[in-house]
């Protein structure tokens, strides 16, 4: 039995993702607390270059940031590390006090995290987490004074094209005139590279999806056969993302009776289990555009491996 049961919505959007063909899994499921730990090791790993590279372009980009910016209230959706926020708000708290920082993460384990880790390396600034999915709703309050809203580390790339466009307008809807957002993205590279990326050589990448399996047994009540499935990532180029799926090696059945849904596979058939969209400059623009925000500057490494954009509202 489920430990906790679904709430309706996340019932209803589990079983709407299920029902693609692949089946697909709502990325935020596969950030509970083992999760979150095994992607926190990803971060780390010799072929996972994307934390790193965009650490790097925000440490040297910060002092740029904080000037255009005039921060006072800073805003990080889905606030995985206090690491990369830290280096903005040390920045921009060189200039004056009374800055706020504001984490939104569905997961309060990590929320109390940050705050514990911010009152010992930025005892000044004010940390106010917000327990949201932020998929769901912008849970900004009304006259923040000079916002920046922080999206960083790739996780747009999670979303697919018309989500993607969904969530830019609600940020956007979110802001005011003369606010920013910062949002960080993964850029289109060799095959090679991308994949090794998500196929490390120590398998943790295997065992952060191979996780889902718990979440669904644990939080959907699901049965489901780990056994019967092994793990591939694999580069689509038609759709810009790396795909990361596990795929039956033999027939098996998946139920979750409380969502009253069976699903059923031959061998070769796969649960997409989480997707990672890569970008160019001009294809974040272009998607971008549209919405009334614009692009302020744009940020990237040397090898051109990882973007941050900084957007204005007009
Ligand atoms: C957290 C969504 C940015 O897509 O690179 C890393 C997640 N999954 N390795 C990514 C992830 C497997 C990551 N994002």
């Amino acid at each position: 039995m489920p430990a906790e049961p679904l709430s309706f919505s996340e019932g209803d959007q589990l079983r709407s993702w299920l029902s693609r063909t692949p089946p697909q899994i709502p990325p935020k499921w596969l950030y509970d607390q083992r999760g979150s730990e095994l992607y926190e090791h990803i971060t780390r790993l010799p072929e996972y270059y994307p934390t790193r590279t965009e650490r790097g372009i925000l440490t040297e980009h910060a002092a740029a940031i904080a000037d255009l910016t005039q921060a006072k209230t800073v805003i990080e959706l889905g606030a995985g590390s206090p690491e990369k926020s830290s280096i903005l708000l040390r920045e921009l708290g060189m200039r004056d006090s009374g800055h706020e920082f504001i984490p939104v993460d569905i997961s309060t384990t990590y929320l109390e995290h940050i705050e514990s880790s911010m009152a010992k390396t930025l005892p000044h600034v004010t940390v106010r987490p917000i327990q949201a999915d932020f998929a769901d709703r912008m849970p900004f309050t009304q006259g923040e004074p000079a916002r920046l809203v922080l999206f960083l580390g790739g996780t747009l790339g999670n979303l697919d094209r018309l989500e993607r466009a969904e969530f830019l307008a609600r940020v956007c809807a979110a802001i005011e005139p003369g606010d920013f957002f910062l949002l960080g993205v993964d850029l289109i590279k060799s095959r090679d590279r991308l994949i090794a990326a998500y196929y490390d050589r120590s398998g943790v990448t295997e065992k952060f999806i191979r996780n889902i399996v718990n979440v669904a047994r644990k939080r959907w009540g699901a049965t489901v056969f780990d056994e019967h499935f092994d793990y591939h990532a694999s580069w689509v180029d038609e759709e810009s993302r790396v795909e990361m799926s596990l795929v039956a090696n033999q027939p098996t059945v998946m139920t979750i009776p409380s969502l009253d849904t069976t699903l059923s596979f031959g061998v070769g058939d796969r649960v997409l289990v989480e997707t990672s969209h890569k970008f160019t400059r001009e294809s974040i623009t272009q998607e971008v555009l549209g919405s009334s925000l614009s692009v302020a500057r744009a940020f990237s490494d040397v090898k051109e491996d990882f973007l941050v954009m900084l957007f204005t509202k007009e």
